[in-house]
């Protein structure tokens, strides 16, 4: 068997970035608005920080104007909802981001509640969850997205495809799974409940992997050819001592003997969620003006 094709997902997130930056220029040289991206991070967990410094990053190198907030561990439910309500209320915001997972004290469902829909780039606010389930216009969760781009840049049309989506989270596998059936592919849910996981898998043309768990999808659950999207990112103890590396949900060295395509990580679906999330910005952006939206990629 061939090895499988490998999914370059900072070539196709560059892509997108490059889209959206032709996009907002067109969009200011029309004299429209620059399209404005807030983040939220409370605490100082060391990823989250790094994630949340390179979302900003890269807002500004679209040519978007970026707001961060980095509020202490201790603050407060009502501080932090006070703050959301003076972003939802600042015209020049189009699009807020709280990165979760927030501190324990804190609700999360209460403040994702709390985001105007309108501003909610995350796509996780209830209206948004219930429009992409009826297929009315809605912001969508960013990682999800990003995979479908990757899939349907590999794929071309996923009708008719089968498809399964391992994990039901609310941030990745429920909102995977509804994006796929928008697409028409045929969807299954799985879980740490479902019987005979490996047998499922095998019956797939797509297989997402979004449980968390360490190179758990091995070779042999893959159908030969099938396309695997691995959207984990576990950090686990390295070759040698003391270091750590990142792996997927997948078993890659396996799954490549056997895909027909795969994502690897780091560089698959990764670089693709801020990418995403800077679409979802414009889109924001777009529809809080009346201005048309048409897809960027
Ligand atoms: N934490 C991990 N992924 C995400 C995401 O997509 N959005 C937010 N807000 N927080 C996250």
């Amino acid at each position: 068997m061939s090895q499988a094709k490998i999914i370059d997902g900072n070539a196709v997130a560059a892509d997108l970035r490059a889209a959206v930056a032709a996009r907002v220029a067109a969009l200011k040289a029309a004299g429209g608005p620059t399209p404005g991206l807030a983040v939220v991070l409370v605490g100082a967990d060391p990823a989250s920080q790094v994630y949340v410094r390179n979302k900003n990053k890269r807002a500004v190198e679209c040519g978007m104007t970026s707001f961060e907030h980095f509020l202490p561990p201790d603050t407060t439910e009502a501080e932090l909802l006070s703050v959301v309500e003076r972003l939802n209320l600042d015209p020049t915001v189009h699009g807020i981001l709280v990165q979760l997972p927030l501190p324990k004290h804190i609700d999360s469902q209460l403040v994702i509640d709390s985001i105007d829909p309108a501003k909610d780039v995350d796509g996780f606010h209830p209206i948004n969850v219930g429009r992409l389930v009826t297929g009315g216009p809605a912001l969508v969760p960013c990682t999800p997205l990003g995979c479908v781009m990757l899939l349907k840049r590999e794929l071309g049309s996923l009708s008719g495809k089968s498809a399964i989506v391992l994990g039901r989270s609310n941030i990745v596998g429920k909102p995977m799974a509804q994006l796929l059936l928008r697409e028409s592919a045929t969807v299954t849910i799985a879980h740490s409940r479902t019987h005979d996981l490996p047998g499922e898998c095998r019956r797939a043309d797509i297989v997402i992997a979004a449980v968390g768990q360490p190179e758990m999808v091995r070779g042999d659950w893959i159908k030969p050819g099938a396309t695997v999207i691995d959207v984990g990112i576990n950090r686990v103890p390295g070759a040698e001592p003391g270091k750590t590396k990142l792996v997927g949900d997948v078993n890659f060295a396996e799954a490549v003997q056997v895909a027909g395509a795969i994502t690897p990580v780091p560089g698959g679906v990764g670089p693709m969620t801020i990418a995403v999330l800077l679409r979802n910005a414009l889109e924001a952006c777009c529809r809080q003006n009346d201005l048309p939206f048409e897809e960027v990629l």
